[in-house]
């Protein structure tokens, strides 16, 4: 059964949306997952409790995440139903952003499969409205709930609004798309007092979630520097920064199976250099059972998942978690 909806998904992907206009597909498929109610099927989901781990002292059934992108309180409704771990909800900034004009986003074929290049620029509807709306949302499973700005004051200023509404908390220091937030590797030094702050300002875990292009940045000043705030869970991490002509700020963030291998030697390196002493997620291409197990494997506490999610379809996590059920047997 797992492998027919599976294979339909895949057809639908090949035939229709990897086919349509990028806007088009977007369409149809937020449509989809607001409307149609995928959550009450248990096919998507694989309630062993051999596979449940915990993060930052959270419980979470199993260690597949939803990576930050949907902040639509509908989508991560039926999301939490769908098999992960836990949701992550979208960064959001202290005063709404409308985001970069269209296009902001495009499919890119590589030889690794799949992937994407956005350039969103955090559309988001600002604290205020978000808090509105994550209060209705009820947790079926664990929610983390992101930050992204550009002072330290705004980091503080999210977190303290929207931390009552999640199990976790992450602060967004990485994403490609605006000066804002991919500025922070470029002055690292500034992002001991972000996380001093943001560490005094919640009692809940927090994670700092890093990009895969300031790898000598990350490892001698972000992590450490989050380590002596008292934050230990590092999300390594976000899309890699490429050109791309097609989308409106000519340059974006890829995402999907292109930027694997990197994030594996990337969480490698850091479980060998940090040891226990920091929980990772692993976030950047996963999009099979073998890629989640090598990223486990490689150190991850939990992985991390967008891109694999549209691509491969929302049966992803169930093959990912019978995958990891086998192995415990
Ligand atoms: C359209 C789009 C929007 C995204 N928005 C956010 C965001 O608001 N905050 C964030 O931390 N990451 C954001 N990401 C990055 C993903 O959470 C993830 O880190 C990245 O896509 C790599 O994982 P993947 O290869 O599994 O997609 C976004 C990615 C995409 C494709």
């Amino acid at each position: 059964m797992v492998g027919a909806v599976d294979l339909l998904y895949r057809a639908l992907y090949r035939f229709v949306l990897s086919r349509l206009p990028e806007r088009a597909s977007i369409a149809i498929g937020q449509w989809g997952l607001r409307h149609v109610p995928l959550d009450h099927l248990p096919i998507f989901r694989n309630d062993d409790p051999r596979l449940a781990i915990t993060l930052g002292g959270v419980r979470l059934a199993n260690p597949l995440i939803l990576s930050s992108m949907y902040y639509d309180t509908a989508i991560l409704r039926r999301a939490m139903g769908l098999g992960w771990g836990a949701v992550t909800a979208k960064s959001i900034t202290p005063g709404p952003r409308p985001g970069h004009p269209e296009p902001t986003l495009v499919r890119i074929e590589t030889a690794e499969g799949p992937g994407l290049v956005n350039c969103n620029g955090f559309k988001n509807p600002g604290l205020e409205a978000y808090r509105a709306a994550l209060a209705g949302l009820p947790h079926r499973v664990p929610l983390i709930v992101a930050a992204a700005g550009e002072f330290a004051e705004d980091y503080v200023r999210v977190v303290e609004g929207l931390q009552e509404f999640g199990d976790l908390v992450e602060l967004n220091i990485s994403s490609p798309n605006t000066k804002l937030v991919y500025g922070w590797s470029t002055r690292p030094h500034e992002l001991k007092d972000v996380f001093r702050a943001v560490r005094a300002a919640t009692v809940k875990p927090v994670i700092v979630k890093i990009s895969p292009d300031f790898r000598e940045t990350n490892e001698e000043i972000t992590i450490p520097a989050a380590l002596d705030a008292g934050i230990t869970i590092v999300n390594y991490g976000n899309t890699r920064r490429v050109d791309e002509p097609r989308l409106s700020q000519g340059t974006g963030g890829l995402s999907g199976p292109a930027i694997f291998a990197t994030m594996l030697e990337n969480v490698r390196r850091v479980r060998a250099r940090f040891g226990d002493r920091l929980e990772l997620i692993a976030t950047g291409g996963i999009d099979s059972p073998e890629r989640a197990r090598q990223a486990l494997e490689a150190g991850a506490t939990a992985c991390g998942i967008f891109t694999g999610f549209i691509t491969r379809g929302p049966l992803l996590v169930r093959r990912i978690l019978d995958a990891l059920q086998g192995e415990k047997k």
